[in-house]
């Protein structure tokens, strides 16, 4: 770093200092952003008048971006081929927080000139978690990651990878550039070292190539990435190029120091002597602490004493909302919190803006400052520290679950022997309260009750199947089922019980679940499976479709328990008659009945008859058919399933759990994770 510092204050000193006419188009067509001319910043982005871009500073949570002010023709209006393009940039990064910051920052062409709807921290800006993927995104992005991020399939905390529509890289490598004699020598992106970084696609050939190096070493022969694709399938005829970078809990200063594009051919090198003289400031800036000092020396003894004092109090003040960072916890960086944030997100946990009230504590709504997120924050009160830390740990891991279906758990705060979990924002609220207390305005109509039982198993299908460990949401019922404004369906929060197992006697840990989802099997063994969550699945969905609890104490005999009903409807030959009739007459018979089934093998008293999650899914999507003789198996296997007493409807009241258990399954690690609300 000292080094670059050097050279790159001698290059400067020792060059003629005449006033250069930086226009951005050069007369062969190549665009030169020296001096930051033509550009346009947002959010945290910056040009500082000697021309150095920071696309983040040290505020947590933000994004910076800087796009070039006019769009670029990328494809040809005719026959719709993609010209070839290079582009280059000198870039840095460091990190503040020791060994740790995030989140990167990226070079992308895109359809619009910045990405105004866009989340920080790992999503670098550029996609928000409703978008992630889509082909309708028509963005080509070249990321400098440095943070690892299993779910987006990062390789390490160090790369470089090519993103298509999606974070989750086409292609990627660790952060290296080779010999010219072909050994590879591994570089650090947050050393704070000047690199560049070469971008270029060729047309003919299909071929975009990637290329860092450090600055003072020429550009390396072999590419680092070098990805075999025809760009004209995802760029739009035009688009507009530029930068987005991200900061999370843990912080890091992205800075562009030059930057040039060229169409229809190859870039010239940047020259080494014009980039922007900044560094020695900036450091100077960065250590406020020596300002101080130097400005407290040359002022007369009162006034620092004043200062002093002044200072103190300010200090006291903020520890009074500052949380202990214990050493621990700094591996978790990204998923920590700022009390204070928190505090200013629900307007100091103020009643007015109170969600609700779960079985562990209240929920409250908030808007993260800065980035204007919305979130939904859970308030839990614990007294023991033990346990906290591997409560942490596995906070950080459900932190990583990534799924549409999944409300996320964005992070954690701890402050005054009170835990804070902060979760998407789940505008509509839950599913019960749109089953059971709704207005007239807001009856589900059928296609929005199926689409929503689709998004669950969805969800429930990757906790189960896709992700690296099984996760077992102990607690699948409507009210764990949240809905965002589109009325997608996500599953919510699981892992609380965990923080309350610790400690607890197991002697006196008792089964519980919610009443009328808990399987038969569950009840006797106390031992959660995936199969009973399929159980617990297959009552939702026979609830979804007649809008009736699955156990109501005061119906009749007949009625009484849901599953018994709808298959004595069944065998009655009157399947339809059990459809809520709040859902009018705008339905396909084919797929309630689908649902009405799938929902009954689901609940199989017998749990080995019940369908894995992907079988569900084949199912409901109409993939795989359910068994002809799909009747005489429910009626059969009640018979040989017998003497499983339905669940006492004694109790209707939510008990929290409390027990958990892992084990071994499947060659995976199996995580018994347990929710209750
Ligand atoms: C598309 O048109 C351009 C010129 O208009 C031409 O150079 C190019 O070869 C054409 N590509 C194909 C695949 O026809
Ligand atoms: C990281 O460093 C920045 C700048 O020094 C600071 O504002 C921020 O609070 C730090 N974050 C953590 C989690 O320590
Ligand atoms: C995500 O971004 C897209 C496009 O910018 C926008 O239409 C959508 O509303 C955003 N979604 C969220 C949840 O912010
Ligand atoms: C370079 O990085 C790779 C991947 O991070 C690592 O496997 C390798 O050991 C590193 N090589 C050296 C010489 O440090
Ligand atoms: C990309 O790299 C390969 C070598 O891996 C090289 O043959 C090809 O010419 C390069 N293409 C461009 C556009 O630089
Ligand atoms: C790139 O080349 C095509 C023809 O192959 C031409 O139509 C287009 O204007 C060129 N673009 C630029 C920016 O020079
Ligand atoms: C680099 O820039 C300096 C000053 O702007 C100029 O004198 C020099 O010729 C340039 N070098 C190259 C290789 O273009």
């Amino acid at each position: 770093m000292m080094f670059q510092l050097i050279m790159v204050l001698l290059l400067f000193l020792f060059t003629p200092k005449k006033v250069v006419c930086q226009g951005t188009n050069t007369n062969d067509g190549e665009l030169n952003f020296n001096g930051g001319k033509n550009l346009y910043t947002t959010g945290s982005a910056n040009l500082n008048n000697n021309g150095l871009l920071t696309l983040t500073n040290s505020t947590p949570r933000t994004t910076g971006q800087v796009f070039y002010n006019r769009p670029l023709q990328f494809k040809d209006s005719i026959n719709g081929t993609a010209y070839s393009f290079s582009t280059t940039f000198v870039f840095a990064i460091e990190f503040h927080n020791g060994s740790y910051g995030g989140f990167g920052l990226a070079f992308v062409i895109s359809p619009t000139r910045g990405f105004p709807i866009s989340f920080p921290r790992n999503y670098l800006g550029i996609f928000n978690i409703s978008n992630m993927g889509y082909p309708s995104n028509h963005i080509v992005a070249i990321e400098l990651d440095t943070t690892f991020d299993q779910p987006l399939g990062d390789i390490d905390a160090n790369h470089v990878g090519i993103d298509i529509n999606s974070l989750v890289s086409d292609k990627a490598d660790s952060a290296h550039y080779f010999k010219d004699d072909g050994t590879p020598t591994n570089l650090s992106l947050s050393s704070g070292d000047l690199m560049q970084l070469w971008v270029e696609y060729d047309s003919k050939h299909k071929q975009l190539n990637v290329t860092l190096h450090p600055l003072l070493v020429p550009k390396p022969k072999i590419p680092l990435l070098s990805l075999q694709k025809d760009l004209s399938q995802y760029l739009l005829e035009y688009m507009y190029i530029g930068f987005t970078s991200a900061t999370g809990e843990l912080t890091a200063s992205h800075y562009i120091f030059d930057w040039k594009f060229k169409m229809n051919g190859t870039v010239s090198d940047i020259n080494h002597s014009r980039l922007p003289k900044i560094l020695l400031e900036d450091q100077l800036e960065s250590h406020s602490l020596k300002r101080i000092l130097i400005i407290s020396l040359s002022v007369s003894g009162a006034v620092l004493v004043i200062f002093l004092i002044l200072g103190l109090w300010l200090f006291l003040k903020k520890k009074k909302l500052m949380e202990v960072l214990e050493d621990w916890e700094v591996q978790f960086g990204p998923h920590r919190f700022a009390y204070k944030d928190l505090h200013t997100a629900t307007k100091g946990f103020k009643g007015t803006e109170l969600l609700g009230r779960g079985g562990f504590g209240k929920v409250y709504k908030g808007t993260l400052p800065v980035s204007n997120i919305e979130i939904a924050v859970k308030r839990v009160s614990h007294d023991s520290r033990q346990g906290m830390r591997e409560f942490i740990a596995e906070i950080a891991t459900i932190g990583r679950l990534r799924h549409p279906n999944l409300v996320r758990l964005q992070g954690y705060c701890r402050h005054k022997g009170e835990l804070y979990l902060v979760y998407d924002c789940m505008p509509k609220g839950s599913l019960d309260k749109l089953l059971y207390h709704q207005q007239p305005m807001e009856i589900l109509d059928w296609s929005q009750r199926f689409k929503i039982i689709k998004d669950v198993s969805y969800g429930l299908c990757y906790l189960h199947e896709q992700w690296v460990q099984v996760i077992i949401h102990r607690d699948i019922k409507p009210a764990n089922i949240l809905l965002d404004h589109n009325m997608n369906a996500k599953l919510g929060d699981f892992g609380l019980a965990k923080l309350y197992d610790h400690g607890i006697d197991p002697q006196t840990s008792h089964v519980a679940g919610t009443l009328g989802y808990i399987s038969p099997e569950l009840s006797r063994t106390g031992k959660a499976s995936t199969s009973s969550a399929v159980f617990a699945l297959g009552v939702v969905m026979l609830e979804i479709t007649c809008g009736r609890k699955p156990i109501l104490p005061r119906a009749s005999q007949s009625k009484m328990v849901l599953n018994d009903w709808v298959l004595e409807c069944w065998e009655n030959g009157d399947i339809m008659q059990v459809l809520d009739h709040k859902i009018g007459h705008e339905y396909i018979e084919k797929q309630v009945a689908l649902v009405l089934k799938l929902g009954l093998l689901c609940s199989h008293p017998v749990a080995a008859m019940r369908p894995s999650m992907s079988s569900v899914i084949q199912n409901l999507d109409n993939v795989v058919q359910l068994p002809h003789n799909l009747l005489d198996i429910m009626k059969d296997q009640e018979i040989k399933g017998g003497g499983e007493a339905p669940d006492s409807p004694a109790s209707r009241s939510i008990t929290p759990l409390t027990f958990t258990e892992s084990f071994l399954s499947r060659g995976r690690a199996c995580f018994l994770i347990i929710f209750a609300g």
